[in-house]
């Protein structure tokens, strides 16, 4: 039986999805964006895990689209299947943080995947790039729309029309990622932040990435109003109760998740 191209490991409430290609540099094909989805789906929907960690297993976190399988695809193919489309939309939907562990590589849709995630640690081996511009194609999966966002215009021009890459102390001064780390504590602290996360209301922690995510879609006036009704939202949960009663009668809170 072939290796599956994803694995998954519980840590308390914390879902750790490892992409499994390291022969191919967990780069997406089909199959392996299937699984990914299907994974963090699963994770998405069970009430025990708070929080994901995404990584690569091997020398590259992704290294972008499956070159093999895009070079076999014509712009009716493309077209007709909504190719990689799939990918942007399914991770649009998590409701859960997810913290990208990004250790080497992160190049093209790596780097777009890369993004996708709500919070990226990088080891100090980490390389970001969108090299599509090599291959005569464009980023396909968000990179000029999430990129400029990141790190701003000229910073994802340069990227995107040189197909130069940075590394990590680069990536973190520009913004791209929270933290950097020596590789081999990547992970752990990836996984230890994930647990504090999960540690909190997973309703509330749900309403704080929306309203987050909300402020790339919406002008200020319009988030802001988008803001309040969840924060007012946030009242009605028994666990806004239990946060403020808790900090009141000085002891720490017991979250119900509801
Ligand atoms: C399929 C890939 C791959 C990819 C590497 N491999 N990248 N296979 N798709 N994107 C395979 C190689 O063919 C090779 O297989 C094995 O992984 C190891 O790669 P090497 O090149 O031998 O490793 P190294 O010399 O260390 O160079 C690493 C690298 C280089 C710098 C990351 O592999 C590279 O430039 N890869 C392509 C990166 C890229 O252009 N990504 C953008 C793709 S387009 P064999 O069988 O020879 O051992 C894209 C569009 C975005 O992402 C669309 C939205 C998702």
């Amino acid at each position: 039986m072939s290796e599956p191209m994803i694995l998954t490991e519980e840590i308390g409430r914390v879902g750790i999805i490892t992409l499994n290609r390291p022969k191919a540099l967990n780069a997406l094909s089909g199959a392996l964006i299937d699984e990914l989805l299907a994974a963090l789906r699963s994770y998405n929907k069970n009430p025990d895990i708070g929080a994901i960690v995404l990584r690569g297993n091997g020398k590259a976190f992704c290294a972008g689209a499956d070159i093999k399988e895009q070079k076999e695809l014509d712009f009716v193919g493309a077209y007709n299947t909504d190719y990689l489309k799939n990918l942007n939309d399914g991770i649009f939907a998590i409701h859960k943080p997810i913290i990208g562990a990004i250790n080497g590589y992160a190049l093209g849709g790596g780097c777009e995947l890369a993004m996708m995630c709500d919070i990226l640690y990088a080891g100090k081996s980490a390389v970001f790039g969108q090299p599509e511009i090599k291959l005569g194609t464009i980023p396909g999966a968000g990179g000029t729309q999430r990129l400029i966002r990141a790190i701003g215009k000229s910073k994802a021009m340069h990227m995107i029309l040189t197909g130069d890459t940075i590394k990590a102390d680069e990536a973190e001064a520009a913004g791209l990622v929270a933290k950097i780390f020596d590789d081999q504590e990547t992970v752990k602290e990836a996984i230890e932040t994930a647990q504090k996360i999960a540690s909190f209301s997973a309703p509330v922690i749900a309403m704080a990435k929306e309203a987050v995510n909300e402020a790339e879609e919406l002008g200020l006036k319009s988030g802001l109003h988008f803001e309040s009704r969840l924060y007012h939202s946030s009242f009605g949960l028994a666990d806004h109760s239990e946060g403020f009663g808790a900090f009141l009668q000085k002891r720490q809170p017991e979250w119900a998740h509801k």
